[in-house]
């Protein structure tokens, strides 16, 4: 069904081009062809153990890896292929991301506004962080002084306030505590339902 699908990933391989003692480069493949769909309303899980790839899949996707990676394959958004170009017009708003650390939050910006960003609004923001059992106060805080699961959902509110067409989450739960883990997956699954795909 690859029309429908709003995130195809065909073939990909990621490697990384890394020096061994002075002169002897050497080729490290990471990511070895791999394919997927994500079709709208689907949520697809990547499972695999620490290390198999996982976090570089995600950010192969968003056009996150460092300069010393090497990717092939094609990666396409509705059916066009993604470029850092046609990335730029859909990240933070009909393609988001969930990062796996909370090092992505700025540490210079209070979160309350970095929740709103570029596209959202200050009534959204509180709407979330009501919603994430994030207390008022939080929105004047900056990143440092949030604890591990609060600065967590101060990620997951930032992915969701505009109504994204794909959230890519990278182990979007941990630090969360059972019920608010399960909050946030039913949370993925309403906006799934609205016609979005989750990965
Ligand atoms: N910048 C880099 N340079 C070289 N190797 C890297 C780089 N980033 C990641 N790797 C390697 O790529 C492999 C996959 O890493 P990745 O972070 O995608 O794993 P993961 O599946 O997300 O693991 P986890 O479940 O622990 O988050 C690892 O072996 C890692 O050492
Ligand atoms: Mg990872």
């Amino acid at each position: 069904m690859k029309e429908k699908s709003i995130l195809t990933v065909d073939d990909l391989v990621v490697s990384f081009h890394m020096y061994k003692g002075l002169f002897r480069k050497e080729r490290l493949e990471v990511v070895h062809s791999l394919s997927l769909d994500v079709n709208r309303g689907e949520i697809v899980a990547v499972v695999g153990s620490s290390g198999s790839g996982k976090s570089l899949l995600a950010h192969a996707i968003m056009g996150l890896l460092p300069d010393n990676a090497a990717v092939s394959g094609r990666i396409c958004y509705d059916g066009k292929e993604l470029t850092q170009k046609t990335r730029k017009a859909l990240l933070g708003k009909k393609m988001t991301f969930i990062p796996q650390s909370v090092d992505y939050l700025d540490p210079v910006m209070k979160v309350g506004k970095q929740v709103i960003g570029v596209y959202s609004t200050k009534e959204r923001q509180e709407e979330l962080f009501e919603k994430y059992k994030l207390p008022k106060e939080t929105e004047e805080m900056y990143p440092f002084q949030l604890s591990g699961g609060m600065a967590r959902r101060v990620l997951v509110s930032s992915a969701v306030t505009e109504m994204p067409q794909l959230l890519i989450a990278d182990e979007p739960t941990p630090g969360l505590g059972i019920e608010m883990a399960m909050d946030t997956l039913k949370h993925f699954r309403e906006i799934a339902d609205q016609g979005a795909g989750c990965f």
